[in-house]
Formats: C-alpha cells, structure tokens, sequence
C-alpha cells in the first residue's frame, strides 16, 4: 500500500483554531472535546434530527437583540429584525415576544410575520418592487411605514391607498452614494447600486410625496449594504441623510423617524466588526441631536452567529493536488461561499485524541458543479463520519436554500430553554414535485 500523499497547506489555507474560534461566537463551546450549543452536544443532533440540518440558539438570538435595544437605549427606537436573513416562524415568533418589529420586502414576509403573531404597527415594508395587491395587505394590517424606492412606486402606493380608503405612511429610501467597502453583490447605497433614491433627487421627490393626497410622509430611511465591518461608512450615509432632514424642514415637511437600515457585520472567521455597543457610541451624539425615533433593520448580526450547519463528512477523497472532502450539505444547503465567495468556519463538533493528521482540505457538496463548495483550504484533521459545523450559518443559510439537484432542504433546530426543538422539519423527495403535472 502506498502512503497517501499529504498536501502542504497552500499558502491561503485557513487554520482555525477550532477552540478559539468557538470562544469567540456566543453560542457556541466545547466540553470535553465535544461543541456544544447552549449545553446540548451537537453531535448528537446531528445524530437524532439528521444531517444536513441547520441548528440555532434562541439565548444568541435573544443576548444580539437585547444588546440593540439596550445599546440605543437613551434614544426612542424600535428595532425591525430583517426577516430575510431567516425567516423561519420560530424565530420570528422568538423575536416578536421580545419586543421586535420586523422589516420584510414582500407580501410573504408580511404573511410571515402575521402568523409568527408581529404586532404590525412595528412592521416597515422596504424592497424595489412592492406589488399593489401587498401594499393593500400592509395597509389594511396598519404597518408602521413603506420605504418607498422611486417616484413610480409612490405614485402605486398613493393610488392603493385611496382605492381601499386609507392613508399610507411613507419614508423615501434615500440613496447617499456612500461606498460601504463589502461585496459587491450586498453593497447597495452607491449611486451604481438599484436601490433608493438619489440624494439629489430626494428634495424634489419628497416635495411630490408631500403633494399627493393619500399619503402620510413620516421619515426618511437609507440602507447601504450589509456585513460592514466599520462605523465609518454609517456615520458617513448618517452625515448626508442629516443634511436632508435640514433641508426638509426648511421647505416644511417634518419628519418623525429615521430609519438607517441594517448591516452591521459579523465574525465569520477573524473578522473584528464594529461592536453594536461601538456602533451606537458612534452615531448616538447625532441621534439625539434630531429628536427623532430611531428604526434599525438589522438581519445578519441578529442572528448568524447564532446558527450553525450541520453536515458529515460522507466521502474523503485525497489526491496529490488537492484534498477533498465530499460532505452531505452542499450549496443548496449554503450558498454563500459560491455566490460570494464567503469564508465560513468549519469546525469538528467532536476533537478526539487518535485524530488524523490534519491536511488541507476543500469542503465540497456532491452536486455536480465546480462552485458546489463550502469551504476551500481548511487545514482540518478528518475522518469519514465526522461530523461538521459551518459556523456563521443562522443568517442567509436556509433561507437562500434552494433543491438544485432534486436535494429536498434541511431540517432547522432551535434550541430554546435546553430542549432542541425541531422548527421545521426535512423535506421529503416526493414533496419536490407535488407542484408539478405530468401531460397525459
Ligand atoms: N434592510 C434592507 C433594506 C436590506 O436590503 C437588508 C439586506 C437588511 C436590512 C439587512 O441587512 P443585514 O443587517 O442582514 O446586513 N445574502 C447576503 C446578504 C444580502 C443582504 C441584502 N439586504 C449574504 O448572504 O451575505
């Protein structure tokens, strides 16, 4: 038998100490070698609900919105959770009881946060494309705002509103043309990006909203991308939305509230984001300077340290050019590493003693593609049957699963006062096509 070849890490490769890189993400530590989450060994989920399966904590959840709300105490607030960084009904219903609005982008969301029990007054409805037959559920649910994207769709919102009778409150999303240094793909407040309103055009644009007869002018919101690192950028889009505010007042219109989106970032590896506490400490001399209420749509950072995936290591596969791990998620469990070419830590949920000597490793799905991977040059001691957790997952994860493959989508866990709960169960293969009609 001939040795197998052992690959040098690459220079890229990351080693994460998994130890470390547990400590540093709430939810998560080892006991005994084994990773626990919240107490419970996520080896043994792995084990009883099957993998791959998403498992979240409810107490990381509660410990991110509570550092929001007490971190922007001295101001009035209200914190919308973006419920499309997951949308499952039970953390919605987790952050509903503990005093959450919701930010939602379409007519499902809205349907969603209903059933999870949202109080709609905490409701703000953003997006490019609100379709009438939504804003008329919105506004006959009496959600708190339409941030509203262009002329055209103002003009929809008004004419939906005096169709059904109703007044409809609105915010321009304002486009400040401010790089906020992320993705490409998640930056949206550069004047190239579709979003919002240009800041030149917002003084005009506010003067009709003014005008029209159905509508409700009460703020002025701004998004300008997501896992920003630095306060910078906000204080920056802060500075010209500051401007406007002043400029409206000069020509009478008064606004109640400012909305200054989500985007706060997160630790996916060893990134040091912004702490929220730094982040309120940054922007609060301003805030209370305007005395006005305070809306914050934060996603990500509620909820994606919050998450991890779990998935087993099913097929090794070493070469002498590269290792291979083939495991049973694959990207469309997490599509996040090959649409963005995300780092995600990957960690063992069991270190043992007569572990294999650690090689670099590609941590790739079985779904017959290139970019099917979840991780690329992790220096990682593995054996088949082990099983992983993709750190990081609780936001964008399931919610932007697909069944590319005929691959049914994971089971999600949410671990709440000690007990796993299984909130949404795996879907079956036969489920994939109960939508489709055979032609007889
Ligand atoms: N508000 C608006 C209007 C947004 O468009 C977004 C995110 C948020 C709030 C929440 O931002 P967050 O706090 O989560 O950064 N799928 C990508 C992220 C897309 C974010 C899009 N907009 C990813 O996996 O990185």
């Amino acid at each position: 038998m001939t040795a197998m070849p052992i690959n040098s890490p690459s220079p890229s490769a990351i080693v994460l100490d998994p130890v470390v890189h547990a400590a540093n993400l709430s939810a998560l530590q080892y006991v005994d070698g084994v990773l626990n989450m919240d107490g419970l060994a996520l080896d043994v989920l792995a084990e009883r609900f099957g993998t791959p399966c998403y498992v979240y904590s409810a107490d990381a959840m509660t410990a991110a919105y509570r550092e929001y709300t007490d971190s922007f105490a001295s101001v009035p607030h209200q914190i919308c959770y973006a419920v499309k960084a997951n949308s499952n009904l039970a953390i919605l219903h987790l952050l509903a009881q503990l005093g959450a609005g919701f930010d939602i982008v379409t007519g499902g969301e809205l349907a969603r946060v209903l059933a999870a029990g949202a109080d709609p007054s905490r409701v703000v409805f953003s997006g490019l494309g609100k379709q009438p037959a939504d804003i008329a559920r919105a506004l006959a649910a009496g959600i708190a705002c339409f941030n509203v994207e262009s002329e055209a769709e103002l003009a929809r919102i008004d004419r939906v509103a005096g169709e059904i009778g109703k007044r409809a409150p609105i915010s321009l999303r304002v486009n400040p043309d401010v790089d906020a240094k992320t993705h490409p793909y998640i930056s949206t407040g550069l004047k190239e990006n579709k979003f919002g309103i240009s800041h030149q055009d917002a003084l005009r644009v506010y003067q009709q909203a003014a005008s029209l007869p159905n509508l409700d002018v009460v703020g002025i919101d701004c998004h300008i991308g997501s896992q920003l690192l630095d306060a910078q950028p906000f204080a920056d889009a802060l500075a010209k939305v500051v401007e406007l505010i002043e400029a409206l007042v000069q020509i009478g219109i008064h606004l109640q509230h400012i909305d200054l989106g989500g985007g706060l970032g997160v630790r996916y590896i060893d990134e040091q984001p912004v702490s929220v506490a730094q982040f309120a400490e940054y922007l609060l001399p301003t805030l209370k300077r305007l005395d006005m209420k305070l809306y914050l749509e934060p996603g990500r950072s509620l909820v994606a340290n919050a998450g991890v995936l779990l998935t087993r290591v099913d097929i090794l596969k070493p070469s002498a050019h590269k290792n291979f791990a083939v495991v049973d998620a694959a990207m469309n469990d997490m599509i996040r590493p090959a649409l963005y070419q995300a780092e995600m830590g990957v960690i063992p949920t069991r270190l043992t003693d007569d572990a294999q000597p650690a090689k670099t490793w590609d941590i790739v799905g079985a779904i017959c593609e290139t970019g099917d991977f979840l991780a690329k040059n992790r220096v990682l001691s593995l054996a088949a049957d082990d099983v992983l957790a993709i750190t990081g997952a609780g936001a964008y994860g399931f919610v932007m699963a697909s069944n590319y493959n005929s691959r049914p989508r994971a089971c999600e866990v949410l671990i709440q006062d000690g007990t796993a709960h299984l909130i949404r169960a795996r879907e079956t293969v036969e489920s994939l096509w109960q939508l489709e009609h055979i032609i007889k």
